[in-house]
C-alpha cells in the first residue's frame, strides 16, 4: 500500500481524494492545510484517517505527497517533499518560474515527479489523439485554442482577491499549462512565436491583459491559443486540422467531432459547414452513450492520471507526465506569462 498525503484541501482536493480511491496501490491516510477547517471538511466527506498539523508531519507519514495548493506556494513545498526523498505529485501550474523549476529538479533525487495535466486524458482529448494517431487527418498544420471566459462567472476572475491574479500573467498563467500540453501532445515543443496582449476598456482585475493571442510555431505547425475576459461567453474550443480532415473538440461538453472538407460539387451547394452539422450529429450519438458510461463509472481525467501515475510508481507503466512534456510547459509559461504582463506595463 503507498501512503500518500494530500496537501491544501480547497477546491481541486476532490477531484484527487476522489480518484486516489481508483487506484490499486495508493490511500490517502492524511491531509494538510494552513487552514485547519477545511482539512475537516474534506477529512468529513472522504473518510481520510488523519490531519497532520505541519507540512513536516505530513511529509514524515506518507511515501507520495499531493501539492493541491495554490502554484505561489508549489516551488518551497516541492523542494521540501523531494528533499525528503518522497514522490511528488503536483497540480500545475508546477511553479511560477523557470529559476523555481531548476530548483525543484536539482533536488529531486530519485523520487517521482508527477503533475496533474489533466486535460490529457478527458475523452474528447484521447478520441482526438487515437484518430491523429491512426492518420485520420493526416499531419497536423495547426492547433488553435479558444478560451473565452466570462468575468461575471469565472470563479477565479470574480472580485479581485483570487490568487491567480498575482500569477505572471494574471489568471491566464494558471491555464496556460493545459494550452502547452495540449501543443506538445499533438505537435511537439514549438517554440513561442509571439505574444500579443490587450488591456481594454473589458479588463478585470484578474486579466490585466484581457485579450491574448500566442502563436507557438515549428517547422510545419503553427498553433494559436486565443484567451479572452471581456467577453460574457465561456467557449472553450480546441481545433487541430490536418492535411487530410480536421477535429473539433469542444472542452466544456467533453466532444470531440471529426470532419473533412475535400472540395466537391455538392459540399459546396450544401455548405461546407451544414456537411460537418450533418456528420457532428451522426458521431454524436455513440460518443455521448461513451461519455455518459464514464460519468456514471466517475472516470474523470484526474482519475485516470493519478490511477496511471500510481501505477507508474508501482512500476507498472510509463509515467502519464514525462518529464520533457513538464520541462516544455513550465518554460513556455514563465516566457508568455512575463510577456504578456510587459505587454500591458505590468511590472
Ligand atoms: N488540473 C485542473 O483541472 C485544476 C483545476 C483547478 C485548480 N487546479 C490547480 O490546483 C491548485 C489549487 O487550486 P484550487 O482551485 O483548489 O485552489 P483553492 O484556493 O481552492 O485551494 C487551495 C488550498 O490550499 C490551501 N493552502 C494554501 N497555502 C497552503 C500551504 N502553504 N500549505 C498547505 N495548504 C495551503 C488553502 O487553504 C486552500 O484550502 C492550483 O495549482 C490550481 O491551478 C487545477
Amino acid at each position: 500500500m503507498t501512503h500518500v498525503a494530500l496537501v491544501g484541501c480547497g477546491h481541486i482536493a476532490a477531484a484527487h481524494l476522489e480518484a486516489w480511491k481508483k487506484t490499486a496501490h495508493g490511500q490517502v491516510a492524511v491531509l494538510f492545510d494552513v487552514s485547519r477547517e477545511l482539512a475537516e471538511k474534506r477529512q468529513k466527506e472522504f473518510g481520510v484517517a488523519r490531519i497532520a498539523s505541519s507540512l513536516d508531519e505530513a511529509i514524515k507519514t506518507a511515501d507520495v505527497i499531493d501539492v493541491c495548493t495554490p502554484p505561489h506556494t508549489h516551488a518551497d513545498i516541492a523542494r521540501q517533499v523531494l528533499r525528503a526523498g518522497k514522490h511528488l505529485l503536483i497540480e500545475k501550474p508546477v511553479v511560477t518560474s523557470a529559476a523555481d523549476w531548476e530548483s525543484v529538479r536539482a533536488v529531486a533525487g530519485a523520487a517521482t515527479i508527477g503533475v496533474v495535466h489533466n486535460l490529457k486524458f478527458t475523452h474528447a482529448v484521447q478520441q482526438a489523439k487515437e484518430w491523429v494517431d491512426d492518420g485520420r487527418i493526416g499531419d497536423v498544420l495547426r492547433i488553435n485554442r479558444l478560451f473565452l471566459t466570462s468575468p461575471e462567472s469565472d470563479r477565479m476572475l470574480v472580485g479581485d482577491k483570487h490568487w491567480s491574479h498575482k500569477l505572471p500573467g494574471g489568471r491566464w498563467f494558471e491555464t496556460l499549462p493545459h494550452e502547452l500540453y495540449i501543443t506538445h501532445m499533438f505537435a511537439g515543443p514549438l517554440p513561442v512565436a509571439s505574444v500579443t496582449a490587450l488591456h481594454t476598456k473589458g479588463a478585470v482585475p484578474g486579466a490585466p491583459a484581457d485579450e491574448v493571442c500566442i502563436v507557438l510555431a515549428g517547422d510545419r505547425c503553427i498553433s494559436t491559443v486565443h484567451y479572452s475576459a471581456s467577453s460574457k461567453e465561456n467557449r472553450r474550443s480546441i481545433e487541430i486540422f490536418g492535411t487530410e480532415g480536421k477535429i473539433e473538440i469542444d472542452v466544456l461538453s467533453d466532444t470531440a467531432t471529426l470532419a473533412s472538407a475535400k472540395d466537391s460539387r455538392v459540399r459546396r451547394a450544401v455548405g461546407v459547414k451544414n456537411v460537418e452539422t450533418g456528420q457532428r450529429l451522426l458521431q454524436a450519438i455513440p460518443d455521448r452513450a461513451e461519455y455518459l458510461l464514464r460519468r456514471a463509472q466517475k472516470e474523470t481525467p484526474h482519475a485516470t492520471l493519478i490511477r496511471a501515475f500510481d501505477d507508474h510508481l508501482a512500476g507498472k507503466g510509463p509515467s502519464p507526465t514525462p518529464l520533457d512534456e513538464v520541462d516544455y510547459v513550465i518554460k513556455n509559461c514563465d516566457v508568455i506569462g512575463r510577456k504578456i504582463d510587459a505587454a500591458v506595463g505590468r511590472a
